[in-house]
């Protein structure tokens, strides 16, 4: 009871800018829309990949509805909106933004902040990487997929990324904001300044925002 009011102060004023997240914290996000957005057909019609952003950073709506349609949890087992190979579920999503580095947790559809520095300049070599609100960095936990032979680890983490990064394609699609996946990420520097596990690798960022006016 007594860790409630913070939180939810967090997660109230985290995104208004009246209140830095200390490390460590866990922050929730507001509840996802799960209804509306546009036509499949007609997203996948509009998606493509855009590489000018705003610098204004995306909502708490926006963000939550991102974080959920990439990798949230859509069934009461924690099946999630995006396969994985025998649900291993080995991706974790790091957010980089101006005000700190976070993972998303899906089974309580949060932000636990991770440090309060902005690691753009670590997240990619193209320009707009430092300027985007937000760059997914997508990393596989090679410690979660039990069983696949040292030769398939690399395979299913390729083939599993890609179906949250599609599912983020469209949703941008869907919602008018811009998207990019992008293989060019310094992988090693990444793994070192987020301080990952052995077992963790960095696969494929992808830099989110409204489009640039
Ligand atoms: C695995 C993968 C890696 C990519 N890496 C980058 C990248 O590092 N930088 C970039 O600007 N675009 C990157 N792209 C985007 C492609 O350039 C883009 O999808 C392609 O030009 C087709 O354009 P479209 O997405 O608008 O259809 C990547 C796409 C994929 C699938």
């Amino acid at each position: 009871m007594q860790k409630t009011t913070p939180i939810i102060l967090i997660a109230a004023l985290l995104f208004t800018g009246n209140v830095v997240a200390l490390e460590g914290d866990t922050i929730p996000l507001v509840a996802p829309q799960k209804k509306g957005g546009m036509p499949l057909l007609e997203a996948l019609d509009n998606r493509q990949s855009i590489r000018s952003f705003s610098p204004e950073e995306l909502s708490r709506q926006d963000l939550s509805n991102l974080l959920w349609a990439a990798f949230g949890v859509n069934r009461e087992d924690g099946r999630r909106t995006a396969p994985s190979a025998r649900n291993w579920q080995q991706f974790d999503l790091y957010l980089i933004m101006p005000g700190g580095w976070y993972v998303y947790e899906p089974n309580h559809h949060a932000l636990i902040k991770l440090g309060n520095e902005d690691l753009r300049d670590h997240a990619g070599s193209q320009a707009f990487v430092k300027t985007a609100p937000l760059n997914l960095i997508y990393v596989a936990d090679h410690d979660r997929m039990a069983g696949a032979g040292p030769a398939n680890h690399d395979f299913y983490s390729a083939t599993d990324v890609g179906f949250i990064s599609q599912n983020v394609y469209l949703f941008c699609a869907s919602e008018g904001l811009a998207t990019v996946v992008r293989g060019l990420v310094d992988r090693s520097r990444l793994h070192d300044v987020m301080k990952l596990r052995p077992s963790q690798q960095v696969v494929l960022g992808q830099t989110v925002g409204y489009p640039a006016k």
